[in-house]
């Protein structure tokens, strides 16, 4: 026999030198939840583990993060009035907008703040834009998000994260950021964001779903690649520094697609539905949550991502630090 493939698994050592995913804390990001109030630590019931504070307590949430090794974080806003212009999105004084501040006052550099910007969890209606009649208005939405990112970076945010889909919205955003002195803040856009039901336990966290209809006349056909590959390069070459595929674990062939098409990093966003099967099943005995946390996170950077946004960032980080993946 010539060809002997275990000789390369005959133990630990041999199986560290030539592994071909190294994976780093470095590249995790974490999201959050800020609830407009004071003094609030809620769990989200469709999430074990995972909460919702108020931004008085941003701290407690930060310090978990550092000492875990992760360093940077997604947040999310859900606002106490939402109305039908979701003007709570870019309210100075708004929910994410003071969880930012509050962060950046307390840790400065020591944290890198990425904020989602959205329509969906501060309108009435719970869709991603401005409403003409039943219909999302693409055009009138932009301005609306341009001023959410701008708000944002005033506030502080080290990056902005638009997660809409409307048409056009990266050179908006990045024009309205130029125009207001935050040329250095980069756009990670959710360039490939598809339809998904993996986004319900979400929805229940921040309040969010369509009072009617759905999104798909705005996130993507979850048939589709090369339409996604159509999304990323447009959002390239309108100024985004990132592109991000999501959710992760049904698209790694958009995520591996995308990697030949693009010199940008690459991010993907395991959402909250994945972290809920993982959690659950695990909860059930059904399967291993730890060993399939590992496995999943690892086929996400062999896929060719080089972020990973996910609820388990900081066991992810643990894993990392205790040589189980890496
Ligand atoms: C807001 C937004 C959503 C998610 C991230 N940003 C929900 C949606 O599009 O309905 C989903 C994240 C998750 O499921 O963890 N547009």
């Amino acid at each position: 026999m010539i060809n002997r493939p275990r000789r390369l698994r005959a133990n630990p050592l041999i199986r560290g030198m030539v592994r071909e995913t190294r994976v780093s804390a470095d590249s995790l990001i974490y999201p959050i939840f800020f609830e407009e109030g004071t003094d609030i630590k809620a769990e989200i019931s469709a999430m074990e583990g995972q909460y919702r504070y108020s931004p008085d307590r941003a701290k407690e949430v930060i310090d978990q993060c550092l000492q875990h090794g992760v360093n940077k974080v997604l947040l999310f806003g859900i606002p106490k009035e939402k109305d039908e212009k979701g003007s709570q999105a870019y309210a100075e004084n708004g929910v994410v907008q003071q969880a930012v501040r509050a962060i950046k006052e307390e840790y400065g550099d020591q944290i890198y703040v990425i904020t989602d910007v959205c329509m969906c969890e501060y309108t009435s209606h719970g869709h991603c834009g401005i409403l003409c009649g039943h219909d999302v208005d693409n055009d009138e939405t932009l301005k609306y998000l341009a001023a959410t990112a701008v708000s944002h970076a005033a506030a502080g945010a080290d990056m902005v994260a638009p997660s809409d889909m409307m048409d056009g919205r990266i050179a908006a955003i990045r024009a309205g950021l130029d125009e207001n002195s935050f040329k250095n803040v980069p756009i990670m856009s959710y360039a490939v964001k598809y339809a998904s039901k993996f986004y319900g336990p979400f929805r229940e966290a921040a309040g969010s779903a369509p009072s009617f209809g759905d999104r798909k006349t705005y996130q993507m056909d979850f048939h589709n690649i090369k339409e996604g590959i159509k999304e990323a390069i447009i959002d390239e070459e309108e100024g985004a520094d990132i592109l991000m595929v999501k959710p992760a674990l049904s698209y790694l062939d958009v995520i591996r697609e995308l990697s030949y098409e693009t010199n940008l990093p690459i991010a993907t966003y395991s959402v909250s539905g994945e972290y809920a099967m993982i959690k659950n099943a695990g909860k059930a005995g059904l399967v291993d949550e730890y060993g399939i946390m590992c496995e999943t996170a690892v086929s996400m950077y062999r896929a060719g991502a080089d972020i990973i946004m996910t609820y388990y960032a900081m066991e992810i980080a643990d894993a990392i630090k205790r040589g189980d993946i890496g």
